[in-house]
């Protein structure tokens, strides 16, 4: 692509990212397929590492910026331009050098509240957050992992390295990108794309001693250094809540685990998202998973007839997004500091809410996609605050990012 239509489709891709909400991913899948090839190389790594790439490609920015820019002036950063431009012609020769991300790299106020949460890990989650993230497969338990491994190597269908996960006993992880989803596979229900600290919260909320090995005390640790594998045999027919089901990447590992056995309630205040879940459950031949469509405030007068008859119940929260930054790295232009204030009180809520679903001895599992302290260790001392006469503490902690995207994931037991 030449120098001035790149600048031309970079500019209009980096002003609407700047001006909208509308995500990375929508804005490319409108452009022609090469400049989605080319703007999918060159933006990721400026929204990653805009400084650092900066200084790698020899664009000179002046001290403070991208951060101290408002929107509008963001949206028509020339430097953004210029970076662009330089990294492209790098790439196309080979010849960029190995840029390593830094504290710069991240607006003022996340950097500050990483330092002072993490500081003794704060380098190394600015460095993994900034590195581009691989494409993990969660391979169904209907299929064998390792069969299915040999059967794509022998198969050479598609040119794709995969290799087993190091963390989850379902996953694989994918060594390049390769359009997977057109595949027999997929559409027999095979395998989904999920990230693999994702796979191992689904592990968690149904065996939270088993797999509490993998979590570490701070996040951005190193990984564990070997796979838990699955319970042998078939699990209990469990009645499983899944409180913030979304597009229902935890509920189809979850049905997947459970084998068909018990019922799995997958809720959400979003209708789009729960047809969405309905539709990929159709696709994996899930059918013990019924979705349901809760009222944001009123959860617990709606679910008040199921209250204490769940043998597990998840509560994957809406929360900030740091830890999966590396998959979405728009994220951090575009939060203000007033939009991140919501989530911890929000989080406690609906903790509080689903915990009532939770039947005497079952499990209760709070889980956010973040590290941030507020929204992660601080909930669980409120909620044990509050209700440490119903709950006991269990095992929790931090997961990646790293060896996978950046989660938390805390267990309590219903007392009483
Ligand atoms: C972190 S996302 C969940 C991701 C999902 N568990 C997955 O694995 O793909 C949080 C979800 O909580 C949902 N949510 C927000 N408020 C809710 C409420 N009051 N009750 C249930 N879900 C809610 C959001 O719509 C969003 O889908």
């Amino acid at each position: 692509m030449d120098k001035d239509r790149l600048s031309q489709v970079f500019g209009g891709v980096w002003s609407e990212l700047m001006r909208t909400p509308i995500h990375l991913d929508s804005l490319l899948a409108r452009q022609t397929p090469r400049a989605k090839s080319v703007l999918a190389q060159v933006l990721p790594p400026i929204l990653m590492r805009p400084v650092s790439i900066a200084e790698a490609v020899g664009v000179g920015i002046p001290e403070g910026q991208p951060w101290n820019l408002d929107r509008v002036a963001l949206a028509g950063w020339p430097a953004a331009r210029q970076i662009a431009l330089e990294l492209h012609g790098l790439l196309e020769r080979g010849a960029l050098p190995a840029v390593r991300a830094m504290a710069e790299d991240y607006p003022p106020t996340m950097r500050e509240a990483i330092l002072a949460d993490w500081e003794s890990s704060a380098e190394r989650i600015f460095s993994e957050l900034a590195k581009p993230a691989p494409l993990s497969l969660r391979i169904s338990r209907k299929v064998d992992r390792q069969l299915f491994l040999d059967r794509w190597k022998q198969g050479g269908k598609i040119p794709v390295r995969m290799r087993p996960s190091e963390l989850s006993p379902l996953g694989l992880v994918l060594e390049s990108y390769t359009p997977i989803l057109r595949t027999p596979e997929y559409e027999r229900g095979e395998f989904e794309i999920q990230d693999e600290g994702s796979q191992v919260m689904s592990l968690f909320t149904l065996w939270p001693e088993r797999f509490a090995p993998l979590l570490s005390e701070v996040p951005g640790a190193p990984a564990y250094g070997g796979v838990i594998g699955v319970p042998e045999g078939n699990p209990p027919a469990w009645k499983v809540v899944d409180a913030c089901a979304g597009a229902g990447g935890k509920s189809l590992a979850l049905a997947d685990l459970m084998k068909g056995q018990g019922r799995l309630f997958s809720y959400d205040i979003s209708a789009p998202k729960l047809q969405a879940l309905r539709r990929r459950a159709t696709r994996a031949g899930v059918n013990n998973i019924q979705a349901v469509q809760v009222a944001e405030g009123s959860e617990l007068q709606s679910l008040a007839k199921f209250a204490k008859s769940a043998d597990r119940v998840l509560v994957d929260a809406p929360c900030s997004g740091w830890g999966v930054l590396r998959r979405n790295p728009d994220i951090k232009w575009r939060q203000s500091a007033e939009s991140l204030q919501r989530f911890p009180a929000l989080q406690l809520r609906l903790l509080e809410a689903y915990s009532t679903l939770v039947a005497p001895g079952g499990m209760l599992v709070f889980g956010t996609c973040t590290f941030r302290k507020t929204e992660t260790t601080e909930v669980v001392e409120k909620f044990l605050d509050k209700h440490g006469s119903h709950f006991s503490k269990g095992p929790g902690g931090f997961l990646g990012p790293g060896s996978s995207d950046g989660f938390f994931m805390q267990s309590f037991q219903r007392t009483s």
